[in-house]
């Protein structure tokens, strides 16, 4: 685990009613720079990130973000205190036009035109979909623009679920290249299948299996551990 970090979790188990996902989970996600969260289907990839920004309350263990205990907050206050979150499915508001996706994405930001501004200098494609139902863009455009969406909250972290599925080859590499840089700014929590390109962005990586942390590391180590492909193997 990284000696400092930003949002600290601690023996945190999770779960849906009575079938329990997570056990006993640590991690630390320093304050900058890219993390990847590994497993193949089913880890508890997604549980974790629900958990992370308190869409699923935790049965047990304690999540700190930014020095403060934020078990028992609400998502809103988690929002607003800082961490952005890119849900794997169903982020963005298919029957909005992309401006109102964006528009109802800055409400709460003060400065919500630069804001905008900003995303669309981050992926100017979007800036050519502006007054199309978010519904009608390709699958990396409806990425892209939930991701633009999170940053319009001003997030210290930013938590990406799988955020090039569904998303043609030729625009993972975009993609990946903002994320690239974005992790250069702030924390970024990545879920990635794509094994390489999840490296790429981050510089540490952990690997869950059936809910609990197995492995652990330096991206590089990480990637070149005999264990890895067991892990992720279907
Ligand atoms: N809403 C839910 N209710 C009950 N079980 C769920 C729910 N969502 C996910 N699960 C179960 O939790 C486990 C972990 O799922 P998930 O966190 O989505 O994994 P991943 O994102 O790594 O593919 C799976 O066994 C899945 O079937
Ligand atoms: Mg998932």
């Amino acid at each position: 685990m990284p000696d400092q970090s930003f949002l600290d979790i601690r023996h945190l188990d999770a779960g849906y009613g009575r079938s329990q996902v997570l056990f006993d989970v640590n991690i630390g996600i320093p304050w900058r720079g890219g993390v990847a969260v590994l497993g193949r289907n089913g880890a508890g990839k997604t549980t974790l990130m629900k958990t992370i920004v308190g869409e699923l309350a935790s049965s047990k263990g304690e999540l700190f973000f930014d020095g403060r205990d934020i078990t028992r907050r609400r998502t809103e206050e988690r929002v607003r205190s800082g961490i952005g979150y890119v849900p794997q499915e169903h982020s963005v508001f298919a029957r909005l036009s992309v401006r109102d996706n964006l528009a109802v994405g800055s409400l709460s930001n003060p400065d919500a035109a630069r804001a905008v501004d900003r995303v669309l200098a981050i992926f100017p494609k979007l800036s050519q979909r502006l007054d199309q139902p978010a519904g009608t863009l390709s699958g990396g455009e409806r990425k892209m623009l939930a991701v633009g969406r999170a940053l319009l909250g001003n997030p210290k972290l930013l938590l990406l679920d799988e955020p090039t599925e569904g998303v043609w080859i030729g625009v993972i590499e975009e993609i990946t290249e903002r994320l690239i840089e974005l992790a250069k700014e702030i924390a970024v929590v990545i879920v990635e299948q794509h094994l390489d390109l999840a490296l790429r962005v981050a510089d540490y990586a952990y690997v869950l299996d059936r809910g609990r942390v197995a492995l652990q590391g330096a991206a590089g180590e990480v990637r070149s551990d005999p264990e890895l492909l067991r892990y992720l193997a279907p």
